[in-house]
C-alpha cells in the first residue's frame, strides 16, 4: 500500500485562477513522487474542473464534505452522487472543522455508510478537542470512531480511512509526537476491530495536525501511520513540494 499525502486546501484559495496555478505545481510534486499517492481536496467550487481537466493519473481527488441524503431540498449541499458524478474518488467526512460547525458523530456514521454505498472512499476524521491526564481522549475517539463505524458492513470496513487530526493541533505550530500518535493508532485499530471485527487490522491510518517538511518523515516511521492529511503547507506550493521531498521514498 502506498503512503498516501492529502492536500486539504480548506476554503482556499481566493480565486480560480489561484487554484489553477496551485495545482499546476502540486501535479509537477506529484509527477516527481511516484510512490506517493497525492490527493488533492480543493474547495467544492473547484472541483469538477480541476478534475475535468486533469488528463494524468498521479493525483487523485477528494470533497471536503458531502450531505448523506440522496437529493432534494438541502440548500447548500453536495451530494455524493454529484461528487461521483464529477470523478472524483475520495470524500472527508467529519473533519473537526465541520464538527465544529455541528456535524454529529450520527451525521458521520450516516454519511461513511452512504459514500461506501455510493462507491466512494470515506476519509473518516477523528480527533479529540483536548488530552487529559486520565486519558478522556481516548474514550472520545472510541465514541467517535463507533458512531462512524456503526452502518459499515465488516466486509467494507477496510475500504475506509481514518485520518486521526487532534483538534488541538489543527492550525497549531507543532504536530503530536510520533510516539502519541503510535499509541493512538493501536488504539484506533484496536477499537475499529471491535466494532467491524478482523477486517478492521486492515484500516489505514492517517495523521494530521500541524504536519509540514519538518516532521512528516518521523511520523511516518515512528507513528504507525500510512499517511497525512496536510492543511497549511499544502496550500503552498514550495512547503507541499519540500514536504513531498522530505518523505522521500516513503
Ligand atoms: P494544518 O495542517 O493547517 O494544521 O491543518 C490540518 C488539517 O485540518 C487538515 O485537514
Amino acid at each position: 500500500m502506498k503512503t498516501i499525502v492529502i492536500a486539504n486546501w480548506k476554503m482556499n484559495p481566493a480565486t480560480f485562477r489561484e487554484a489553477r496555478k496551485l495545482f499546476e505545481a502540486t501535479k509537477k510534486i506529484a509527477d516527481s513522487a511516484k510512490s506517493i499517492a497525492i490527493v488533492v481536496a480543493p474547495p467544492a467550487l473547484y472541483m469538477r474542473e480541476l478534475r475535468g481537466a486533469y488528463m494524468g493519473a498521479r493525483i487523485s481527488f477528494a470533497a471536503q464534505n458531502a450531505c448523506f441524503e440522496l437529493g432534494g431540498a438541502h440548500t447548500g449541499g453536495v451530494s455524493l452522487a454529484q461528487i461521483k458524478d464529477a470523478r472524483v474518488q475520495y470524500v472527508l467526512v467529519g473533519h473537526a472543522e465541520r464538527r465544529a460547525a455541528g456535524e454529529t458523530n450520527e451525521d458521520t456514521g450516516k454519511k461513511v455508510a452512504a459514500a461506501l454505498a455510493a462507491g466512494l472512499v470515506p476519509i473518516f476524521c477523528v480527533g479529540e478537542t483536548k488530552r487529559s491526564g486520565s486519558g478522556e481522549h481516548f474514550l472520545f475517539v472510541k465514541d467517535q470512531l463507533r458512531a462512524g463505524f456503526a452502518s459499515v458492513p465488516p466486509a467494507k470496513a477496510s475500504r475506509v480511512i481514518v485520518a486521526y487530526e487532534p483538534v488541538w493541533a489543527i492550525g497549531s505550530d507543532a504536530a503530536m509526537s510520533p510516539r502519541d500518535m503510535h499509541e493512538m493508532a493501536i488504539f484506533i485499530r484496536k477499537t475499529v476491530v471491535e466494532v467491524c471485527g478482523e477486517s478492521g487490522h486492515k484500516v489505514q491510518i492517517l495523521y494530521g495536525g500541524a504536519a509540514d517538511e519538518t516532521n512528516a518523515a518521523d511520523m511516518l516511521r515512528d507513528g504507525d501511520v500510512r499517511g497525512l492529511l496536510v492543511g497549511r503547507a499544502s496550500q503552498d506550493a514550495g512547503r507541499f513540494a519540500a514536504l513531498i521531498r522530505a518523505l522521500g521514498d516513503a
